[in-house]
Formats: structure tokens, C-alpha cells, sequence
């Protein structure tokens, strides 16, 4: 039996990995084998990647090496971490994968959207995931939420207000144009009802 693979995605701060968290154990809880990994990162050597791409000293880092580094992180997650746990069966769930560089280095820096689409076939060896959570909400209110917390910004993260503007029309974009992949959850209401919204979507695909 193959496992299920499910992103979630969305600008900074939108809630996504909490509630990447609380799918997991719940699905855990129910006696799935679950995997959670995150991107950029997932892997050893992928993390010292994420190190490089969010350190802010990196300022000098050009668009084209930006988007190089997330697709070799992505390279190196998938054939180290996903495909096995597919293979044997595991729901993978990812705080962020592919669509995110189509997001963030396409719609909001203005690299070629087809080549990204082209350069994640490569990294991916063409795995697409079962289902895509994207969480949307208005930027404004993501800064907000992690000023509150208290956290500080990445490389990404400080890239401006403009800039994640252009993400989340691109995320909203992308949702449209493969409307069976996508799910959009609207992040602006609580997180508990997120959760709830996100259970029975699952549920519904468990069946
Ligand atoms: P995170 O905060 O969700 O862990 O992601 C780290 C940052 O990297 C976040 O600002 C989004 C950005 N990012 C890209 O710009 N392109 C990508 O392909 C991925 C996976 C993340």
C-alpha cells in the first residue's frame, strides 16, 4: 500500500505548522504510521541548507542561487525521507514543499514560473502530493501574529509586506488551477476550528 502525502502551505506566519503538528498526532493517535517533516529542512543535510537560505547575513544571495538551494533541500528530503515513507505506507504529511518556490521564488521574486515548474519535476523525480492545505490569510495579519509571538523575522520573512502580498495571490492562483489538489482553509478563524475543517477533509480522503 502506498501512504498519502500531504503539504500544507501559505505565507509566513499564516498558522500552517501548528496545524501540520496537530494532524499528525491526531492521524498518530488513530494508528497511522506518520511522518512530519518540514521544508526547507527535513534531513541533515537539508537543514544546513535551511541554515544558509534563512540566515539574514545572506543579504547578497542572488534569486537564482535562492531558488537552487530550496530545490536541492527538496532533492534531498524526497529521496532521503518522503518516497521511502511512502513506500511503506506512511501518511508524510510537510510543512511546505514544491508549491512553495512557485509561491515565493515565482509569484513573488519573478523568477519564470515554468521554469520552477520544470525545475521541481527534477528535484521531486515527479511526486506530487495527494493533497495541499494552503491556509490563507491577508499578510498583515501573519506579521502581526508573529510579532505577537515574538518571533524573530528570516531572510524570507523580511523580505516585505509587498512581497508577501504577491505570494498569496500566487498561492490563491495556484489553488485555482488545480482546485483537486487544493484545499484553502480560511486561516482567520480559530485554530481549533482550522483543525476541525482539516480533520474532515482528511477524513474523507482516510475513507
Ligand atoms: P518556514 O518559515 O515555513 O519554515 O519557511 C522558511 C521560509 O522559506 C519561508 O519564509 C518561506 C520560504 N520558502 C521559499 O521562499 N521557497 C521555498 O521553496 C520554500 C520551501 C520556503
Amino acid at each position: 500500500m502506498r501512504g498519502l502525502f500531504i503539504t500544507f502551505e501559505g505565507v509566513d506566519g499564516c498558522g500552517k505548522t501548528t496545524q501540520a503538528e496537530r494532524l499528525a498526532e491526531y492521524l498518530s493517535s488513530h494508528g497511522r504510521q506518520v511522518v512530519l517533516t518540514r521544508e526547507p529542512g527535513g534531513t541533515e543535510i537539508s537543514e544546513k541548507i535551511r541554515a544558509v537560505l534563512l540566515d539574514r547575513s545572506n543579504h547578497t544571495m542572488s534569486w537564482l542561487t535562492e531558488m537552487f538551494l530550496y530545490m536541492a533541500s527538496r532533492a534531498q528530503l524526497t529521496e532521503e525521507i518522503i518516497r521511502p515513507s511512502l513506500d511503506k505506507g506512511s501518511v508524510v504529511i510537510s510543512d511546505r514543499f514544491m508549491d512553495a518556490t512557485l509561491a515565493y521564488q515565482g509569484y513573488g521574486r519573478g523568477l519564470d514560473r515554468e521554469m520552477i515548474r520544470q525545475l521541481n519535476i527534477v528535484a521531486t523525480s515527479k511526486l506530487i502530493p495527494d493533497l495541499t492545505i494552503l491556509m490563507d490569510l491577508v499578510p498583515e495579519i501573519c506579521s502581526r501574529r508573529m510579532a505577537a509571538m515574538g518571533k524573530s523575522i528570516d531572510r524570507l520573512e523580511g523580505a516585505g509586506s509587498e512581497f508577501q502580498k504577491k505570494v498569496r495571490e500566487g498561492y490563491l492562483e495556484m489553488a485555482g488551477m488545480e482546485s483537486q489538489r487544493f484545499r484553502v482553509i480560511d486561516a482567520g478563524k480559530s485554530i481549533d476550528e482550522n483543525e476541525r475543517e482539516i480533520r474532515e477533509i482528511i477524513g474523507s480522503l482516510l475513507q
